[in-house]
């Protein structure tokens, strides 16, 4: 990785940009965990960024007993000296509204957001959160000014959470498990799959599940761990697309490589699941050129 930041400390400064249910809940659970000292926000709705940062300030902020944590609005000025940048910016879909409509305007979004991140200098990690989250790392990689390998999607590591083992493929209606477990494995895949709905379905959006899912993430990326604890599910390039795959996480050797065995050890079933979930993602990626 060619960041010239000292990777010491990566625990220096967070920028989270999108403050809505899932930024918000994603600055929350950085700042409880105090994996860094200072942290930045930045929403377009800048009064929603300033009520949140306000809320978070009181209970966490500097003059607050013993806190020394700095908890603020952020611009892109301030990017430029941050070790990681969480993107969350984006919006839902709307009544009668397409999948494709909304792909088309949550990649202007993102292709705003990173045209302004190139400007700042930013030379950390680029986590990408926003949905479709393969389809906006494929955009984020292509724009960005960053080595690819700087530049990774939260993919299904919530979607692991969810079935307690490795889920790979497109974070969506084509995702998989990486080991075939058997009778139970179409349920297990089935349940994964339905759970934003029915999450969504009562209470109209999800958001600590995946604020907790980019926590351990970068937990994982602050960590001294081995290699074999660091093994997760994130959406990198692979081919000519970005689709979840078991990655090595060893930013502090700079590097993020695929574990080819893992994938190359599924068995026929799964192999073929893996396939089409590609195809899925590639077809979504095409869909934007129309
Ligand atoms: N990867 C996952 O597992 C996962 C899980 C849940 C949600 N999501 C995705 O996260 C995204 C955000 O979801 P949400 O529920 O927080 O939506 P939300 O509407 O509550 O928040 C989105 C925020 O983005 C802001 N925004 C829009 N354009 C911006 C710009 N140019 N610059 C800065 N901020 C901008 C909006 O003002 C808003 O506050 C969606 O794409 C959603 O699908 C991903």
């Amino acid at each position: 990785m060619k960041t010239t930041q000292n990777s010491k400390n990566y625990n220096n400064k967070v920028v989270v940009i999108g403050g809505g249910f899932v930024g918000s809940a994603i600055f929350h659970d950085l700042i409880v965990n105090r994996y860094f000292n200072e942290y930045g926000l930045i929403d377009i709705n800048e009064k929603l960024a300033q009520g949140v940062v306000a809320d978070l300030d009181d209970g966490y902020g500097k003059n607050n007993f013993s806190s020394n944590l700095t908890i603020k609005v952020s611009d892109y000025k301030d990017v430029g000296n941050a070790n990681i940048v969480v993107i969350t910016a984006g919006r839902n879909q709307r009544p009668g509204e397409t999948r494709t409509e909304l792909l088309k305007d949550n990649v202007k979004i993102l292709t705003a957001i990173i045209e302004n991140i190139n400007k700042s200098g930013f030379n950390g990690i680029m986590i990408i959160v926003s949905n479709p989250n393969d389809v906006m790392t494929h955009i984020a990689r292509k724009i960005s000014n960053l080595p690819g390998e700087q530049i990774f999607g939260s993919g299904t590591v919530l979607d692991s959470f969810r079935a307690k083992q490795m889920i790979i493929g497109e974070h969506g209606d084509t995702s998989l498990l990486l080991k075939n477990i058997g009778k139970d494995t179409e349920a297990v895949e089935k349940q994964v799959r339905n759970r934003a709905y029915e999450i969504i379905q009562n209470k109209g959006n999800t958001c600590y599940g995946i604020a907790a899912a980019v926590s351990y993430i970068i937990k994982t990326i602050l960590s001294d761990k081995n290699e074999n604890n660091n093994v997760l599910p994130l959406s990198v390039k692979y081919d000519d697309i970005s689709i979840s795959v078991p990655v090595v996480l060893d930013i502090k050797n700079d590097k993020i490589s695929i574990k080819t065995q893992l994938l190359n050890d599924m068995d026929k079933t799964q192999k073929n699941k893996f396939n089409h979930s590609c195809e899925t993602v590639k077809t979504n990626i095409k869909s934007l050129e129309n």
